[in-house]
């Protein structure tokens, strides 16, 4: 793939590029949790955004994305969001680098992703990340990961228009293989856990449901949160996020005025502790705790935070029965994408043939899937 992407720079721009990757990521569990200052537990996988580039001695930045075969050039002092373009991703990173008073000038990119799109493996802030990452080598900017991961972040926000929290851009630049990243959300430390599941395999079974809606939706629970800790905050000193919150204040103060934003915001107090007691159960090594922890979450987001669909709770609702599959449920934002599924390796083909026919039947649609492995984090390709 790099080989492709190099071969095509030099053919297009006549010049060596630098090249940089970032992966997508998966989440064993946390989700929604991340912009609640709660905890995450994501790690980086295979697939991966890649960029070729090089400096250009004028303003421009002349941007490609290879896999969809389409061309945009910008200029660096007039950069604005294009409604629905991939460009965004970039244009947005290098508007808040300039943000913070960074030196840029115009470059040569050229995009090529292996990340499916829509699928909830955060394509779109692996595309930040390498961008950020990228920019930060070839310009000199000297940002930490931590605060590329920010930036790219913010990008989201401002262009991209998702009120996305840290998760998906932290998992992108800091995630390292064979291990998960416990991430607070709240103070921004992290530790990173052992993730040797000898024994098991995750496999992701992409839905293909990509609803036009889930940003707006998203952004409307992220709301419906910030109105429960507003109330709660109204009682209790002190109170900036649902991390702070447990049940009984909900109960107490949120469910009187709200039953939607009651049940939205249980749903996160709830899942902020199975994420605990999902890291006690991997450091014990009681992998079946955790698979019940992952169905519970599933759960979750279909009843109560509703970011589910009919696809992801049919393709959840497949798997219980077959005993080899330990755990399973939607991941990332919801709305579509992909269902994560931990099997016992020697149950995968059949899981997977098993799944297939149930997805054929109901809805007469394929089912791609992908038995993913983690991976590190952003890096430059020598
Ligand atoms: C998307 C967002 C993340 C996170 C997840 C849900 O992936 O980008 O910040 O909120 O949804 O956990």
């Amino acid at each position: 793939m790099t080989q492709l992407l190099q071969q095509h720079f030099i053919n297009t721009f006549k010049t060596e590029p630098v090249l940089y990757r970032s992966p997508g990521r998966i989440n064993i569990i946390g989700e929604h949790t991340d912009y609640n200052g709660g905890f995450v537990l994501p790690a980086a996988i295979q697939q991966a955004a890649h960029i070729a580039i090089s400096k250009r001695n004028d303003n421009a930045l002349h941007l490609m994305a290879m896999d969809l075969n389409e061309s945009i050039v910008l200029q660096l002092n007039d950069l604005q969001p294009i409604p629905h373009s991939w460009s965004n991703y970039i244009a947005g990173v290098v508007d808040q680098l300039l943000q913070q008073g960074k030196t840029l000038g115009g470059f040569n990119l050229i995009l090529n992703s292996n990340i499916p799109i829509g699928a909830g493996l955060s394509s779109s802030a692996a595309i930040e990340c390498v961008v950020a990452y990228a920019l930060n080598d070839l310009f000199n900017c000297n940002l930490t990961s931590l605060a590329l991961a920010q930036l790219s972040q913010q990008a989201e926000h401002h262009f991209a228009g998702v009120k996305c929290g840290l998760m998906d851009q932290f998992a992108s630049m800091m995630s390292k293989k064979d291990q998960l990243i416990k991430l607070d959300c709240y103070s921004l430390q992290y530790e990173y856990i052992p993730f040797n599941i000898q024994n098991y395999s995750l496999v992701l079974f992409n839905s293909c449901v990509n609803h036009s809606l889930a940003s707006s939706a998203y952004n409307e629970r992220r709301q419906q949160c910030e109105q429960a800790v507003e109330w709660v905050s109204q009682s209790i000193p002190n109170i900036h996020s649902l991390r702070q919150v447990n049940e009984e204040m909900l109960n107490n103060i949120v469910l009187p005025k709200d039953s939607l934003v009651h049940k939205r915001s249980t749903y996160v107090v709830n899942e902020i502790q199975r994420v605990e007691a999902a890291c006690n159960a991997l450091q014990q090594g009681n992998i079946s705790a955790l698979g019940k922890l992952m169905f519970k979450t599933h759960e979750g987001l279909s009843i109560d935070y509703e970011v589910s669909c009919k696809e992801l709770d049919v393709l959840v609702d497949a798997v219980k029965n077959i005993p080899e599959v330990i755990g399973a449920r939607m991941m990332g934002g919801g709305f579509g994408g992909c269902t994560l599924n931990l099997i016992e390796s020697s149950a995968v083909n059949k899981t997977i043939e098993t799944v297939e026919k149930i997805y054929q039947q109901q809805f007469n649609s394929n089912l791609p899937h992908y038995i993913v492995e983690t991976a590190n984090g952003s890096s430059k390709i020598n």
